[in-house]
């Protein structure tokens, strides 16, 4: 009976985050990429995996459903990070989020003259803070997926979204306009899981900053000391 449960992303980020694992010998007995399973055991008998849509990473984690969690600080701004331990900084995920438009649109001037522009996101949150910071009032439209859509088929100006390579954004003629912030991803841990089970949670921690050379989030002027963000 596994005494640890890690929560991992589905998709791009998981194809980084089992070499993480396997270097530091967490292994899953079956390749999650295959397995329709939810729940995988690993070559530690002590330690499980579950594989999440991301959104719903930092959620398992929050509520002890799951002990500690792998999370694009993308996923942990929209969640809002309370109730979390946030002690890794992996360098894993690495990816920017940013403001694109059609290249024909003129974004320069539309924001010089106060037009109202809308733009489409799946990172409300983050994308409010970003234009409200800048004295900006835009008009936000919440999606769940394939955002660069959204100025091509009118529905926006804009969209605030994650580049990695730009293929993307490259293949529907968009262009950056802005850069909002630097994406990695996270080591997250319930606060509980760590106290109960240290004894596992504490060398896990450990050993995946030895294995990347990963800066721990006291290096992040957004955690307090403890490592957990306002
Ligand atoms: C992300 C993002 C972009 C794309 C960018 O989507 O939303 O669409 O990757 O990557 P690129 O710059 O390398 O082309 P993802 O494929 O993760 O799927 P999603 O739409 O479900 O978030």
């Amino acid at each position: 009976m596994p005494t640890l449960t890690i929560a991992l992303s589905k998709g791009r980020l998981l194809d980084e985050t089992l070499p993480l694992l396997a270097r530091i010998g967490i292994v899953p007995v079956e390749d999650p990429r295959a397995s329709r399973k939810l729940i995988l055991a690993t070559s530690r008998p002590d330690i499980a995996l579950v594989i999440l849509r991301a959104t719903d990473v930092p959620t398992y984690v929050q509520y002890g459903a799951a002990d500690v969690g792998v999370a694009g600080k993308d996923v942990l701004l929209e969640h809002g990070n309370e109730g979390l331990y946030q002690p890794l900084d992996l360098g894993i995920g690495r990816c920017r989020l940013v403001v694109a438009t059609r290249r024909d649109y003129d974004w320069t001037r539309s924001v010089q003259r106060g037009a109202r522009i809308r733009v489409a996101t799946k990172y409300v949150r983050t994308a409010r803070e970003h234009f409200a910071a800048k004295g900006m009032h835009v008009d936000l439209i919440r999606l769940y997926g394939s955002m660069e859509l959204a100025p091509l088929a009118g529905l926006a100006d804009a969209i605030v979204d994650l580049v990695s390579t730009g293929n993307t954004l490259q293949a529907n003629d968009l262009v950056v306009v802005e850069d909002v912030m630097p994406i990695t991803a996270r080591l997250i841990v319930n606060p509980a899981s760590l106290k109960l089970e240290r004894d596992v949670v504490k060398p896990l921690i450990d050993a995946l900053a030895a294995a990347n050379g990963a800066a721990a989030s006291a290096h992040d002027p957004g955690a307090n000391a403890a490592g957990v963000r306002a």
